[in-house]
Formats: structure tokens, C-alpha cells, sequence
């Protein structure tokens, strides 16, 4: 018998999640039937849309997530013990898997995890996962960078702003980054090779961006929303590109009563901008395309990411939290 233990959400998030929203429990877990597998959670990812997905969920509901786990057991002939999985069942030591029940919505996708290359598992949720699909489709699908294009991109320094950024670079377009310490655009700058970076928390986002980009910009890869967006998406130039991949800087808002930000239609339409949000999981028959270029763009280094670790399974929270401060740098991964 495994003893297992899971993270229960048993109140809905009031602005920033509290601890007491959650509910460790501890529980044995049964024999498996024919058909399952028992998985041993290596690496949770934890995510900002962890924060909206809460209010659409009744509670009692176990916290999900992307996270990579081992099979320790299998009663199912094509996922034998030892294989890597990528699943959605989140912050949870163990599990058990059906494997021969589909899956029923995107959070429940689970498939094998790529072909690492001898780099660590846990990528599979950071640049060889979900933060490298949103950034390599959601930037290449919808922004279509061209060369010599002028791309900007907001939470520049996390798991996926990192990657698109460099994504952009190395398309070659000329790439602006907004983060917030001066830690983050330092490395934006010297190692990423990102053009210009900011402080978005001690510039003034309009005139910097005037600076930086006199000519414009052609592409927006947003992941914060709100009025820092509304600022550069007015600077765009004739038939620019947004790619509206997230919004949290305003997660924890109240949704019924959002903060404002400026009114951008008179551009949108002046300039013929294009503006269009995305799951990445629109291309999940694609992925494989993604793993390939990823995969070699990290190994020929044109491709750098890092990774920011919590240890252990009672930390999965705070590691959490971490992300609405800003405390991460690059993809924030807990290792159990
Ligand atoms: N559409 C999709 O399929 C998809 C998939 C993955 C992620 N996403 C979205 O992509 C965005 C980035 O996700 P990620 O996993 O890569 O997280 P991340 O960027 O690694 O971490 C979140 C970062 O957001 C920044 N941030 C926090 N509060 C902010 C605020 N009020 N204003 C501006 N920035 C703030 C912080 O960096 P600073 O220090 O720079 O503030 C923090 O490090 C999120 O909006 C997420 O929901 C969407």
C-alpha cells in the first residue's frame, strides 16, 4: 500500500491565495486495476492560471498542475514502469492513473515526456513543456515575427517571456523586455542577449519604449494585461501583432471589478492591429514540431533557460505565491 499525499483547495482564492485555501491530505491508495498506473510525482510545476482556473471550480477539488512523474506500477501494457509522464495531476506526491479513460478536457492531457537529450526531466514543464509550447506557438503563430522586426514582451524574465524573447532573437527581430528588478533585465541583457530590457516597476513605460523602439513595434507577446500593455500596444506600428498570452496583473483582482486601462480601440483600428489570445494546447498536434526546434535550439545554445527550484512537496505553496511577487526567475519548478 502507498501512502499519498495531496494538496485539496477547500475555499475559493480571495485576491492572493492564502494558505489556509488549502488542505493537505494524507490517504492510502488503493491496489491498482487493470488498465492503471501508479505515478511518483518528480517535478510540479507551478503556474499563474492555477489562480483564474479556481473560481471556475466548485470546491473540494485537488489542486492540478502540470508535473512530471515516473510510473512506479503498471497494469497497462503501453506505459510500462520507468516511463516519464506529463500529466495534469498536480500538487500530489502519488497517483493513479486510468490510462484507458480519454481525457475529457485539456487539464487531464497526459503524454510521455520528450526526448530530453540527457537534459533534466524536469524541462518537460519549463522549455520542453508547456512554458516552450505557449512560447513557440503563441509567439511564431500568431505575432509571425519577420526579420528585422521590433518585438516586445512583458514578465520578460519568467518561464515563458524568457524563451520568447529569445525565440524572437532568434528570428532575428530586435527584442525589448519588460521585468521587474534590475537582477531580471540584467539578465536579459547579458546573457539572453535580449536588445533592451526595463524595470517596468522604476521606468516610465512610454517613454523608454519611445527610446527604444523610435520606429515602432511590429510584435507584443503580452502576459501581464492591464494599462502597462494598453501603453505598448499604443506604440504599435500599421498591422502589428499581439499575442495576448496572459493577464496577471490582475489575477488577483476582483474579476467583477477590474482595474481600467486605457481605451485602445481608436489604434486597433487606426493601425489594423491584429490581437489574439491563445491555450496552447490548440496546437497539441503539433507539439512534436516544438519539442524538435526546442530541442535543438537548447542544445546548440541559441536557446538558454533557467530554472528556479523549490525543494519539496510541503513548499509547493510558497513556490506558488513566489510567482504574484515576482520572485522567480525563469520556469519556477518544485522538485519532490
Ligand atoms: N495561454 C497559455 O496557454 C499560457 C500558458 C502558460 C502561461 N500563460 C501565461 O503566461 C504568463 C507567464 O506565465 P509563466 O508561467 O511564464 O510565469 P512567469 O512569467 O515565470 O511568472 C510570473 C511573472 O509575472 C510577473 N508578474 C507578477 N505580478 C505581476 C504584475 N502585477 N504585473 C506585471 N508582471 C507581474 C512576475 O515577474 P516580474 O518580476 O517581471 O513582475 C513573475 O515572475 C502568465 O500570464 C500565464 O498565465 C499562458
Amino acid at each position: 500500500m502507498v501512502r499519498a499525499r495531496k494538496y485539496v483547495v477547500i475555499k475559493h482564492f480571495e485576491g492572493v491565495p492564502h494558505r489556509d485555501d488549502f488542505k493537505i491530505v494524507e490517504y492510502e491508495l488503493p491496489s491498482l486495476e487493470d488498465g492503471e498506473i501508479l505515478v511518483k510525482t518528480e517535478w510540479v510545476s507551478v503556474d499563474p492560471y492555477l489562480r483564474i482556473y479556481n473560481k471556475m471550480l466548485p470546491v473540494p477539488f485537488d489542486q492540478f498542475s502540470p508535473q512530471i512523474g515516473l510510473i512506479e506500477e503498471s497494469k497497462h501494457s503501453q506505459y510500462p514502469v520507468g516511463t516519464r509522464l506529463v500529466t495534469h495531476k498536480g500538487w500530489c506526491d502519488h497517483s493513479i492513473i486510468d490510462m484507458n479513460a480519454p481525457a475529457t478536457n485539456h487539464i487531464e492531457a497526459i503524454y510521455k515526456i520528450p526526448d530530453m537529450n540527457g537534459m533534466s526531466p524536469s524541462l518537460g514543464v519549463g522549455a520542453m513543456g508547456y512554458s516552450g509550447l505557449s512560447a513557440y506557438f503563441g509567439f511564431l503563430e500568431i505575432c509571425k515575427p519577420k526579420a528585422g522586426e521590433t518585438v516586445v514582451v512583458t514578465a520578460a524574465a519568467g518561464g515563458v517571456g524568457s524563451l520568447v524573447g529569445q525565440i524572437g532573437k532568434i528570428k532575428g527581430c530586435r527584442v525589448i523586455g519588460f521585468a521587474g528588478s534590475d537582477d531580471k533585465v540584467n539578465w536579459l541583457e547579458k546573457d539572453l542577449g535580449f536588445d533592451k530590457a526595463f524595470n517596468y516597476k522604476t521606468v516610465d513605460v512610454k517613454k523608454v519604449l519611445k527610446e527604444a523602439a523610435p520606429n515602432g513595434i511590429d510584435c507584443y507577446f503580452d502576459n501581464v494585461g492591464g494599462e502597462m500593455s494598453s501603453i505598448i500596444i499604443s506604440q504599435m506600428n500599421d498591422f502589428g501583432r499581439v499575442s495576448v498570452c496572459g493577464s496577471i496583473s490582475v489575477y488577483n483582482e476582483d474579476h467583477v471589478n477590474l482595474p481600467k486601462a486605457s481605451v485602445l480601440q481608436l489604434d486597433i483600428v487606426k493601425k489594423q492591429l491584429k490581437i489574439e489570445g491563445f491555450l496552447c494546447n490548440r496546437w497539441e498536434k503539433r507539439y512534436s514540431e516544438a519539442f524538435t526546434d526546442l530541442g535543438q535550439w537548447i542544445k546548440s545554445g541559441k536557446l538558454k533557460y533557467r530554472e528556479h527550484v523549490t525543494e519539496g512537496f510541503d513548499n509547493i505553496f510558497d513556490a506558488f505565491i513566489e510567482l504574484f511577487h515576482g520572485q522567480n526567475i525563469g520556469k519556477a519548478v518544485v522538485k519532490l
